[in-house]
């Protein structure tokens, strides 16, 4: 049985690298005693994320078994039971419904719409950012930008008042800086969530519908004329709200960490914006913020890179191991923005992200705002004093010191 090492969360690269070079698939076991099967390699990730035989469900009775399996002692229990009628939880055919109804509030044109207002909000945050320069001459980043422009998106695209965004910060850092054991945390924060959009659906069922996500969620019905229930509502109102700012606040946070470590690169992109697309995609491959995707168990017996995984076992799928594997990227970790990849930062198959426009267009006009307003930017730190997040679901830092002007 392997288990995580110390440096682990600080630069997980070399451990996969070791594992690769072992085989596909391993049996390990987290810090928080949870045991799972990590699958490390880019073809055996692949086939994973589609497996009929691998699913989603931890409340299913297999789920439920597995999950009780993996912590030995059944300390990993999701929280609240009522925000877990969402897509990463549900498996066809209830998938496939969720899915089919919640769709079109991601069509790519009404992402595409949200451009103006992404860059006014990301023009607004660097207006204020001299403002939190300390007495060292340094700003976190992190916390002036890179975490406020996702959550005020989001707030916004849910109808969520923006001046609650610090309590999503803390509520969603719970769910996700927790993975599947239990602490009290957890429990507290999605309590809280629960009650929130409990209160926030009651107004918009109160209140004229206006053009934001939650009262589209409310309307959305599909040709059979069926509609999300009310808490497949919440629960959706959840996945969209966590899945879509922890996400993209790593995705800027590291790509102007790496575009910090050579300054040149940087500048460059000042005077040319058509850089800044295959520079993130390239980000999503090298470093991208999804370490491991979400909890996925057995339901069967089955054969996965030719492992034999007996049924009710967990599964995790280390994206950032396979967008690394050397049989499917040449040079692997080198950062080419050039290079033309299929990366499997946003996963694969039916739960492939539902966000991943949106994502990518708030990163590149984060970057370009960025890099237009402060062309000299520097790292205020070594790369031995980075803080990193110590989430196996999230590659991202704790914090960014910069210095503004170099
Ligand atoms: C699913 C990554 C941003 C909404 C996923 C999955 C990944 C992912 C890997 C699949 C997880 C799994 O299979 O276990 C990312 C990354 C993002 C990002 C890297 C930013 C760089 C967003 C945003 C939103 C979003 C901005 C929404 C506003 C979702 C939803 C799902 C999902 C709803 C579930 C889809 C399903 O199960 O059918 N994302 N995501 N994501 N993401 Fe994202």
């Amino acid at each position: 049985m392997i288990t995580l090492p110390a440096e682990f969360f600080r630069t997980p690269y070399a451990f996969y690298e070791q594992l690769r070079s072992a085989g596909p698939v391993h049996r390990i076991r987290l810090r928080t005693g949870v045991q799972a099967w990590l699958v490390v390699d880019y073809d055996a990730a692949k086939e994973a994320l589609r497996h009929p035989g691998i699913r989603k469900n931890p409340y299913s009775p297999a789920g439920v078994r597995a999950r009780h399996a993996a912590a030995g002692d059944g300390r990993v229990i999701p929280a609240n039971q009522r925000l877990s009628h969402h897509l990463l939880y549900a498996d066809p055919p209830e998938h496939s419904r969720l899915r089919k109804l919640v769709t079109p509030a991601f069509a790519p044109a009404r992402m595409a719409a949200l451009a103006p207002r992404i860059t006014a909000i990301a023009d607004e945050l660097l207006d204020g950012i001299d403002r939190a320069v300390d007495a060292t001459g340094r700003v976190d980043l992190l916390a002036e930008y890179a975490f406020p422009l996702p959550i005020t998106v989001i707030c916004e695209l849910l109808g969520v008042p923006v001046e609650d965004r610090a309590r999503f910060r803390d509520w969603s850092a719970a769910v996700v800086d927790t993975p599947m054991a239990t602490p009290q945390r957890m429990v507290s924060a999605t309590d809280a969530i629960v009650d929130y959009f409990d209160r926030l659906v009651a107004l918009r069922h109160t209140k004229a519908h206006g053009d934001d996500l939650i009262s589209h969620l409310l309307t959305v019905t599909d040709d059979d004329g069926d509609r999300l229930g009310h808490d497949e509502l919440i629960s959706m109102a959840f996945l969209i709200l966590v899945a879509g700012h922890e996400t993209t606040v790593n995705l800027i946070g590291n790509t102007v960490l790496t575009l910090l470590t050579d300054p040149p690169r940087y500048r460059a992109l000042h005077n040319d914006p058509d850089a800044v697309a295959p520079l993130v995609e390239e980000m999503l491959r090298y470093n991208g913020p999804v370490n491991v995707a979400t909890m996925r168990y057995t339901a069967a017996p089955i054969t996965l890179g030719g492992t034999k995984i007996p049924p009710g076992e967990l599964v995790l799928v280390a994206l950032a191991s396979a967008n690394r594997d050397e049989r499917h990227f040449a040079d692997p970790a080198a950062f080419h923005p050039d290079r033309s990849s299929n990366h499997l930062a946003f996963g694969h198959g039916i739960h492939f992200c539902l966000g991943a426009g949106l994502a990518r267009l708030e990163a590149r006009i984060a970057l370009t705002r960025l890099v237009g307003r402060y062309p000299e930017l520097r790292l205020a730190v070594d790369d031995d004093d980075l803080r990193w997040r110590e989430s196996i679901l999230i590659r991202g830092l704790q914090d960014l010191p910069v210095d503004l002007a170099g």
